[in-house]
């Protein structure tokens, strides 16, 4: 793990320095003035301008909606981008470790929110499946806060809390995501009791089935810190992958994360970095087990 705090301290120091050096470069305002109106048209210029504004945020909001959607599935939509095959490289090494001890489940863990977690178990999942004959599955198992369904464009029926509730069945959930081929168990919405959920026996006889059923599953997580959820998970599945964000995340709490679970099972870490050598207008990130 040494290695994680030493590409923690270097992220720190290019961000800072690049930080500095942008220093001067401030985001152009939006600025929108209200064009010249003839006195018959004043009492409609009052608001005219406004609504043409109004607008245009919807317009930036969901355009932006849909950048950041992308993102997280970069190795659908991009597959030959700088971070889909860091992605891939990735896979190359759990399938490695997988040849070593038996792998099925694999908890995506980080301290805290936003980190990157599902956007690496989705595109973890992604190209895993691009491989030929796997049978593989995400499972959205942030009941709190899921978000897979919406990236990957899905309207579940049901979810995982009906199964873990007894009211729908593995089958019923899966939802199959064609090209390139993987099946999908997502929340149809947060339940109010997600923690008893998590812990619950129901959850334990859940994951060994999905583990008996798939090659492999990736199981996205909740933030570890300050929810019992994550750790519950983790002790579920055969490995942990620990994604810290470089530039974001601190040390402590990713010891603390790491305190939380039996580190014998933490495959490594995924450090998510914006930087990549190349750029694109869905953005890079780049992802290496450490
Ligand atoms: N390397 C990156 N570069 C730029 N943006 C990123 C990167 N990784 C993740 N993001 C963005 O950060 C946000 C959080 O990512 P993501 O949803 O994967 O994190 P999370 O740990 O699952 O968060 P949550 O706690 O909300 O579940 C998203 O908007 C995503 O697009
Ligand atoms: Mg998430």
């Amino acid at each position: 793990m040494a290695k994680i705090y030493e590409a923690l301290r270097r992220a720190e120091a290019e961000r800072k320095q690049r930080a500095g050096g942008e220093s001067g470069s401030t985001p152009a305002l939006d600025w929108d003035p209200a064009p010249e109106q003839s006195e018959a048209s004043a009492p409609r210029a009052r608001w005219r301008p406004f609504a043409g504004r109004r607008r245009r945020q919807v317009e930036a909001a969901t355009t932006e909606a849909y950048a950041d959607m992308n993102r997280c599935r970069i190795a659908l939509v991009q597959p030959d981008s700088y971070a889909a095959e860091q992605f891939r490289t990735l896979r190359t090494r759990i399938d490695s470790l997988a040849s070593q001890r038996p792998l099925a489940s694999i908890a995506v863990m980080s301290p805290n929110p936003g980190d990157g977690r599902t956007t690496a178990a989705v595109n973890l999942a992604a190209v895993t499946a691009m491989g030929v004959d796997r049978k593989i599955a995400l499972v959205d198992c942030n009941l709190r806060s899921p978000r897979i369904a919406s990236i990957l464009g899905l309207e579940p029926r049901t979810g995982l809390a009906e199964i873990l509730a007894g009211e729908a069945s593995l089958e019923e959930a899966v939802i199959r995501v064609e090209d390139p081929g993987f099946d999908v168990i997502a929340v149809r919405q947060s339940p109010p009791n997600p923690s008893e959920l998590i812990g619950s026996e129901a959850m334990r006889r859940f994951l060994e089935d999905v583990a008996q059923r798939y090659e492999r599953v990736f199981i996205d997580t909740p933030a570890a810190l300050g929810l019992p959820d994550a750790r519950v998970m983790c002790e579920l599945c055969d490995g942990i992958l620990v994604v810290v964000r470089a530039d974001q995340t601190p040390r402590d709490d990713v010891e603390m994360a790491l305190d939380l679970v039996d580190r014998r099972r933490v495959l490594g870490a995924i450090l998510n970095s914006e930087s990549s050598p190349e750029r694109s207008h869905a953005g890079n990130r780049g992802g290496r087990l450490r």
